[in-house]
């Protein structure tokens, strides 16, 4: 089992060249040198990444974000006041950040993380960390230090815990376009609301934009966030297409026929649970993302509940849609990814 390291611990295995879990406020990160190529491609090999997927570069402050990336236009700079914070900005870089981390695009992702531990740990490096969430690909993001050690304990120098992160969610990450438009290309641990609020303009409600780069022939997007089957629990995840359930849904026939399907008796199932309404009865498990219905708590839970559920045994997990406002959007949007498109309509 890897080792739980100290804040200087893991700034001189980074140096070293060594690749570490990190806390963040949004999920733990797995970080390396963002100027040594060899420790960013530890990151992608102990990941299991595709090199096409870049990775977010972390810094202290937006100072030193500007040592590496110009900000363009008034609206980059004012998105930047919402650091430090679950935000990440795609900004032109300069050529210092090796192009293993931005995959080669015009654009690399900056963040400055609003983690105690996190800012020390940078404040401590002279050089940014580029660092993924710290799962395998494709698996669930994890928001505990055990959770990135049951995933990655064997290839990593070790981790710092930094307790449960407070935001359970990826950073929402945001670029402007030529066109002085905000696009979003995840939705994240800051909510349209509060960047709405921020910099006090609406964003246009477009789907989320899509960015493919080409390798070799084909296009593929260059957001793993942005793949339909992502954050996968071990688990099959069944997600009922609505906020809300008739009375006894449970026993419905497109219920019913699921368990059949999988062959899973109700007291291996799990409910994941927002507020305390359609509980289940007999089921194996109600996982309560949020009894008193809020978004803040439930997105804390998230990524836990779904690793608990699966780590307990639990075979088949049922969750129905969260309301689509503030940090509910980002959820549903896992709930989808983590579902691979396993989706229920309630009769
Ligand atoms: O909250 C977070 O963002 C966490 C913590 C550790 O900071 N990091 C994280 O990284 O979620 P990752 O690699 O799991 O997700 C970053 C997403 C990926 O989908 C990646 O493809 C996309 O950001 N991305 C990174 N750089 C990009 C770029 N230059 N252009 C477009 N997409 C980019
Ligand atoms: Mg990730």
């Amino acid at each position: 089992m890897s080792p739980i390291l100290s804040i200087e611990e893991a700034s001189h295995a980074l140096q070293e060249g060594e690749i570490v879990g990190v806390p963040t406020e949004t999920v733990y990160g797995l970080a390396a040198n963002a100027l040594d190529e060899t420790a960013v491609k530890k990151v992608f090999e102990a990941k299991k990444r595709p090199l096409t997927h870049p990775l977010i570069c972390h810094f202290p402050d937006k100072d030193s974000v500007a040592r590496f990336a110009s900000f363009r236009s008034p609206i980059e700079e004012q998105l930047s006041l919402l650091w430090p914070g679950a935000l990440t900005l795609l900004l032109s870089h300069h050529s210092k950040i090796s192009s293993i981390v931005h995959a080669g695009l015009p654009k690399a992702s900056f963040r400055v993380p609003d983690h105690p531990i996190m800012l020390e740990l940078l404040r401590r490096c002279n050089f940014p960390l580029a660092a993924p969430s710290a799962n395998l690909s494709g698996c669930l993001s994890p928001t505990t230090a055990s959770m990135v050690i049951e995933q990655l304990g064997s290839r990593i120098a070790g981790v710092i815990d930094g307790g449960a992160c407070q935001v359970g969610l990826e950073s929402t990450i945001v670029n402007v376009n030529e066109n002085e438009e905000i696009e979003i290309l995840r939705h994240g641990g800051i909510s349209i609301e509060e960047i709405e609020r921020k910099i006090e303009k609406k964003i246009s409600k477009r789907p989320i934009k899509e960015m493919y780069a080409t390798v070799g022939r084909k296009k593929r997007p260059i957001s793993s966030g942005l793949q339909s089957r992502h954050y996968c629990p071990s688990s099959p995840l069944i997600v009922f297409l609505s906020e809300t359930l008739p009375e006894g849904w449970e026993d419905t026939r497109e219920v019913q026929e699921t368990l059949q399907h999988y062959n899973v008796p109700v007291k291996q199932c799990c409910f994941l649970s927002f507020g305390d309404e359609y509980l289940p009865i007999g089921w194996g498990k109600i996982a309560f993302l949020s009894k008193k219905k809020d978004l803040q708590e439930a997105s804390r839970r998230l990524f836990s509940c779904l690793s608990e559920c699966c780590k307990e045994g639990f075979r088949l997990i049922f969750a129905h849609l969260l309301p689509a406002e503030g940090l509910g959007n980002a959820m549903n949007d896992r709930l989808y990814r983590a579902s691979s498109h396993r989706f229920l309509l309630p009769s």
